[in-house]
């Protein structure tokens, strides 16, 4: 594939750095960047990404617009207005939206919804492990593992040190426990599905897309 111009929304926080940092291995180009210390263009992006912080989304929306940019996204701690907000701009750019781009992350969500469905009167109870510095609690990943599980289920979130991510999804019954758990073990797993990502969508019509359907289409 050619090299892809693109630009980055957070470009100086640490999704930011490893997002640029595979993306110069592939050799792509960034054109554009934008943080709080400023913006930086040199030419219109084919893609933009934003990792950054919900409060920016408007900003985001705003760039898109104006560059005519497929959109991916991977902030997280959006409320509901700003979920819908990114459902109705898709109708006229296409956007990838997931809280969580790794592949073992999709993987233990299609093994908890199976799992669920088998063990029909176990309890379920979601774990997350993240670093210090994480904004949003619980993660945003715990909450699409609860989506994808569609039941009520209980998160326990705890902040420890440098921790990428971990997240556990645990099924009780009486004398027996049963827990599948996924660890990042660097932030470079989700760069890598960003990129994944951004070779999806570059030539995508208008449509809301998660990185199932990324991964789905490679299948
Ligand atoms: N979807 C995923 O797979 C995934 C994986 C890791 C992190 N995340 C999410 O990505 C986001 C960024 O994570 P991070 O670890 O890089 O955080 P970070 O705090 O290191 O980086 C955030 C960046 O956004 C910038 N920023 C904040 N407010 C801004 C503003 N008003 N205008 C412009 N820039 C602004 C900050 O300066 C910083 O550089 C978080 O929401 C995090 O939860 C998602």
């Amino acid at each position: 594939m050619n090299k892809i111009k693109y630009g980055l929304i957070g470009a100086s926080g640490k999704m930011g750095k490893e997002i640029i940092s595979l993306m110069n291995e592939n050799e792509n180009e960034l054109v554009f960047k934008y943080d709080i210390d400023g913006e930086s263009f040199s030419e219109k992006p084919e893609v933009l990404i934003d990792f950054s912080l919900p409060a920016v989304l408007g900003k985001t929306i705003e760039y898109a617009l104006k560059f005519k940019s497929p959109l991916i996204i991977g902030t997280t701690g959006f409320n509901e207005v700003q979920l819908k907000q990114i459902r109705e701009f898709s109708e006229k750019i296409p956007v990838v939206q997931s809280y969580n781009f790794s592949v073992g992350m999709q993987m233990l969500i299609q093994s908890a919804v199976l799992l669920k469905e088998k063990l029909t009167d176990w309890d379920i109870e979601i774990s997350e492990i993240h670093h210090r510095f994480k904004k949003d609690k619980p993660s945003g990943t715990a909450i699409m593992i609860k989506n994808a599980l569609g039941r009520e289920v209980n998160i326990s979130s705890l902040r420890l040190g440098n921790v990428a991510g971990e997240h556990s999804v645990s099924f009780g019954g009486l004398g027996e426990t049963l827990t599948i758990t996924h660890s990042a073990l660097s932030r470079r797993t989700f760069a890598e599905g960003v990129l994944r990502a951004v070779k999806f969508i570059v030539d995508k019509e208008k449509g809301f897309y998660t990185i199932k359907d990324v991964l789905d289409k490679e299948q």
